[in-house]
């Protein structure tokens, strides 16, 4: 069997998952303590679109945890809400959960695989035709990227890609660049929100090209017999708030006419089915410690954070949410490298075949 499909318990990818990844939340924290200690703390309020129409948003990975919960609370703001995902009897059967608890709630099921182009590019055209159906034109004001994996083994999409690395970036990429002109088009300030992770500290270095953005690679370690998943994960995340940045000062800096605000929303630790390719009682021991170490978040809790970002004001563009209350961290230094950022914006573009 290929060593790259039995690689979880590699020593490496426990190690950084059960040490760096816990330190980097602990970090997280001592962030915004550190902030709070000093005066520094900034909170952006909750401000809800003002429109004649009901404003739509798009959650991706709306079917579990986070993107169920933010659906949720979207929703009840509001908003109408286009749960996006794999299938469409999960996305009616979240729907059904979520009108069980909130009577009148306004939400549409759309299918959308971001491992697959096909249906990246029919998710857009049904998004389109839903909208005109429904006399709502240019209501689409807020995407929330939030779907995402953590793969154990190495697998690769249709088009020859990592599956964590379409599924967490590469999809996002693909997805925001193909509803631009809808947000654009948006009669109330439009907002993109990227779901990022703590993980991302642990990248200290990436080998960023076309060809490791393929294959997950990270440093050109594909002679490596291991799926490092952990960093792989970590850098998929990093590639998040690098884009975040990016579109913001492309969409919102420097575009005075009509701005797109642009954030990143880190939850922190979430007792959601992210582990679901874990074995289950490595997952049960994860959990189990980091609910003793009172850092374990219910999917309600950690959602907190990409609402936030969903609902503040234009002029927290650029900004990385973490820890709920409105509250913002910096993200690390690799993270707000522009020529990485431009980079990597590059090679995304080129192998998806995206004319920017
Ligand atoms: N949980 C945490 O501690 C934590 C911490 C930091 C960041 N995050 C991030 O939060 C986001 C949500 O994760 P979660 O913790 O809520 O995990 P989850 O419960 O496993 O939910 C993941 C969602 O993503 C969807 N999804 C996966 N692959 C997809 C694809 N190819 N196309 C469309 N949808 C896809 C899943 O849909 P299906 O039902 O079709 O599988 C599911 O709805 C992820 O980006 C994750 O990296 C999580």
């Amino acid at each position: 069997m290929d060593r790259k499909t039995k690689n979880l318990l590699w020593p490496g990818n426990i190690l950084r998952m059960g040490l760096l990844w816990t330190t980097a939340l602990l970090y997280s924290y001592f962030k915004l303590f550190y902030k709070r200690l000093f005066g520094t703390l900034r909170s952006y309020p909750h401000v809800l679109p003002q429109s004649d129409y009901k404003p739509v948003c798009i959650v991706t990975g709306a079917t579990s945890g986070l993107g169920k919960s933010t659906a949720e609370a979207l929703s009840v703001q509001g908003y109408h809400v286009i749960l996006a995902g794999r299938s469409f009897q999960c996305l009616s059967k979240t729907i059904a959960e979520i009108q069980h608890r909130h009577e009148g709630v306004s939400l549409k099921a759309i299918e959308l695989d971001l491992c697959s182009l096909e249906s990246i590019l029919k998710f857009k055209d049904s998004v389109l035709d839903w909208l005109k159906a429904a006399n709502l034109p240019s209501s689409l004001q807020l995407l929330v990227n939030n779907a995402g994996i953590l793969a154990t083994s190495q697998g690769f999409t249709s088009g020859g890609y990592d599956r964590m690395m379409a599924s967490n970036y590469l999809g996002a990429f693909m997805l925001t660049h193909l509803l631009l002109p809808l947000l654009q088009s948006s009669s109330c300030p439009p907002r993109i929100v990227n779901v990022a992770s703590f993980t991302h500290w642990c990248v200290q270095d990436i080998q960023v090209n076309e060809a490791n953005l393929a294959k997950g690679d990270v440093q050109n370690s594909s002679n490596l017999n291991w799926y490092q998943l952990a960093r792989i994960y970590e850098s998929t995340k990093l590639y998040l708030i690098l884009f975040t940045f990016e579109l913001h000062r492309q969409l919102y800096i420097g575009n005075h006419l009509h701005p797109i605000s642009v954030t990143a929303a880190d939850p922190g630790a979430v007792e959601t089915r992210i582990l679901r390719e874990v074995p289950n009682w490595l997952s049960f021991v994860i959990f189990k410690v980091m609910k003793y170490l009172c850092l374990m978040q219910s999917p309600t809790m950690g959602s907190r954070a990409i609402v936030d970002a969903a609902l503040a004001p234009p002029e927290a563009s650029g900004k990385y949410f973490f820890g709920g209350g409105g509250r913002t961290i910096e993200p690390s230094t690799l993270s707000n490298d522009s020529e990485l950022a431009q980079k990597l914006w590059k090679a995304s573009a080129s192998l998806l075949h995206i004319a920017t």
